[in-house]
């Protein structure tokens, strides 16, 4: 029940464009305290946050010393006027700290716009990006982080990793998710006047409302020592094919649950993208995705018409194809 009424948030989310789900301070704190040493003198951008609301900006300015900042810089986006952006950058006030109580407002002469000229400029200076962006704006947000080559942690969606531009960039080893998260259902809060009718939904003391969404990760290109760790393997295709089907319209067998991966199969192997909170660059290949068609390919005229991901006339669910290489 309740995770169908997490699911509903989302999509209200994406199809309202309201996009206003503020990520909670311990969240931000369990993602990012694994990656102090990328952080270590690094210009810091939090580009989708307003910082009356933002968490991002809290954590940051908090922790500005601690983390051994450079820069921390955050712009505000308004939907029709120009807008502000703020910087901390050293101890303006002099009382021995760098805090929040250094922050320099400087109006914007756009919107605050991520894709704004004068946020690209701001970008162009960034080392590292850290936000929650806007959930509808998922795909251009990261196309643009990448055409910039910058390095990030976001947080987003994991439907996100089915989208072909997103998965693309997977497969090539250019965006993993991140190490927290992985159960994947996480309480935001949102807006007083944002209209929630769901079992998730929550008001606490002070009147802020918080709604629950299902399947959150966090998604970087910043390398942590876990994710070059092997998964255990235990079990052998060898005297177990039938319980590993291939697909009726494509060359991969089908495994339901990542543990069940069999430690023996040398060919192509079709997983859920759960798998992916377990992956192992060192120990995998990403050959590809399936859903309706190949993700990476899209139709084509072998496979127009078929469900690729589909085991004797039964649709799976979406399904990522990987490859063993240390066999
Ligand atoms: C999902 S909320 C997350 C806010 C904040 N990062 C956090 O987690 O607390 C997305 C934020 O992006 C802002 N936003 C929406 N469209 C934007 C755009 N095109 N450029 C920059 N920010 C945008 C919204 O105003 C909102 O503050």
């Amino acid at each position: 029940m309740e995770k169908k009424s997490s699911n509903k948030n989302l999509r209200k989310a994406g199809a309202a464009k309201n996009d206003e789900f503020y990520t909670q301070l311990p969240d931000i704190e369990k993602e990012l305290g694994n990656y102090k040493n990328h952080l270590k003198d690094k210009v810091v951008f939090c580009n989708c946050d307003d910082p009356e609301e933002s968490n991002f900006w809290n954590y940051f300015a908090l922790n500005f010393e601690f983390l051994e900042l450079r820069k921390l810089v955050a712009t505000h986006f308004e939907k029709e006027k120009p807008s502000y952006k703020l910087e901390i950058v050293k101890d303006i006030n002099k009382d021995g700290k760098i805090n929040k109580l250094d922050t320099i407002k400087t109006p914007l002469k756009q919107n605050g716009d991520f894709r704004s000229p004068e946020c690209i400029e701001i970008l162009k200076e960034a080392d590292v990006v850290v936000t929650n962006p806007p959930f509808s704006l998922f795909r251009q947000y990261v196309t643009q982080l990448i055409e910039y080559n910058k390095k990030f942690i976001i947080i987003g969606n994991q439907n996100a990793i089915t989208y072909k531009e997103i998965f693309k960039l997977i497969t090539e080893n250019k965006i993993w998710l991140g190490k927290s998260i992985h159960s994947g259902d996480r309480e935001f809060r949102v807006p007083a006047h944002y209209d929630v009718h769901s079992a998730s939904h929550r008001i606490d003391d002070d009147g802020n409302q918080y709604v629950r969404v299902n399947g959150v990760r966090w998604f970087t290109n910043l390398d942590y020592k876990e994710r070059h760790e092997d998964l255990i393997l235990y079990r052998t295709y060898s005297g177990h094919e039938n319980e590993y089907p291939k697909y009726d319209h494509y060359d991969a067998i089908n495994v339901d649950k990542t543990k069940d991966i069999p430690i023996d199969y040398k060919g192509a192997i079709g997983v859920p993208i759960t798998f992916l909170d377990k992956y192992s660059p060192d120990q995998f290949d990403i050959l590809d995705g399936l859903n309706r068609y190949s993700i990476l390919s899209g139709p084509t005229e072998e496979t127009r018409g078929k469900f690729l991901a589909q085991v004797k006339g039964k649709p799976c669910y979406v399904r990522v194809v990987i490859k063993n290489k240390k066999i």
